[in-house]
């Protein structure tokens, strides 16, 4: 078994700064962790997909870096279009996964049951991403390396449609192209992304498209064609893959934050299992 978790969109200004003037990220990341290693079963992995500053400054990148200290497991991290590659590469870089050279950080992770492949959409200077012909050819080369292996591939923009128009008009372009990658291959388990600040999910290429929420602000779930583009403090959130052999992966939503409960099950007598002790365990009976 293998637990993967999926923080996305930490968007994080110097300390002290609030991101667009609102969102104390510093601090949603900090409960963010918190959330994380209060997990019953604490995950193996961390991803971060990306949109990990606001600016890619080296100050946030160097902010981020103390935040995630307290992670006790590996943390993988990719850029979104708020990041800068080379400031990443400095904080980062020391850390064994990053490429040393080349223009476009992607990586593969191979020390676990579900192989993990990291891909960079980065356009420097834009806010849509780009699978181009030399990453998709990188991608192509890669999975034809492990074509059985139970994959992961995780990514910034979203490469597949979700209807809110403005988020969609700066989505990962060449979106066709890497499906044409990714058809036929049975062993891709999902392609899980950032980007669009909301949980989302589309049957895409043959496998299963999938958005995590933002660890900090929300984009506004608006489903209407126009190109407004608004943020909401909903509760943040992240994704739990949790890899089976015998199922493979499936993908929870975890919110953050401090919730009431948890509370037992005490049935009600009315409850039309009450005596149907496999349809209601006992624990769940309320001691039927
Ligand atoms: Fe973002
Ligand atoms: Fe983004």
């Amino acid at each position: 078994m293998l637990l993967v978790a999926q923080i996305t969109d930490m968007h994080i200004r110097p300390s002290g700064k609030k991101a667009y003037g609102v969102v104390d990220t510093e601090a949603m990341l900090r409960a963010a962790v918190k959330s994380i290693l209060a997990q019953n079963r604490r995950p193996d992995v961390v991803v971060g997909t990306g949109d990990l500053t606001d600016c890619g400054l080296v100050e946030e990148y160097e902010l981020l870096r103390d935040l995630l200290k307290p992670l006790s497991m590996p943390v993988y991290l990719i850029p979104g279009n708020h990041d800068r590659r080379d400031n990443l590469r400095r904080v980062f870089g020391g850390q064994g996964y990053l490429p040393e050279a080349g223009d476009y950080l992607h990586y593969t992770v191979e020390d676990r049951p579900l192989r993990l492949i990291a891909l960079d959409t980065v356009v420097p200077g834009k806010g849509h991403g780009e699978m181009d012909a030399a990453r998709l050819a990188w991608l192509g080369a890669r999975l034809d390396e492990q074509p059985d292996r139970p994959t992961l591939i995780f990514m910034h923009h979203p490469p597949f449609p979700t209807g809110i128009q403005h988020m969609d008009s700066i989505n990962c372009r060449n979106g066709e192209a890497l499906a044409a990658v990714l058809k036929g291959r049975s062993n891709i388990e999902r392609v899980v992304c950032g980007h669009h600040h909301r949980s989302i999910q589309i049957r895409w290429a043959g496998t299963i498209g999938s958005i995590a929420p933002s660890v900090a602000h929300q984009v506004v779930l608006d489903l209407m064609p126009h190109e407004d583009s608004t943020f909401t403090m909903e509760p943040p959130g992240y994704h739990l893959h949790l890899w089976r052999p015998d199922h493979g992966v499936i993908t929870h939503t975890a919110f953050i934050g401090e919730f009431a409960g948890p509370y037992p099950f005490v049935m009600d007598p009315d409850y039309p299992a009450i005596g149907d002790k496999a349809a209601a365990p006992a624990t769940h009976a309320g001691g039927d």
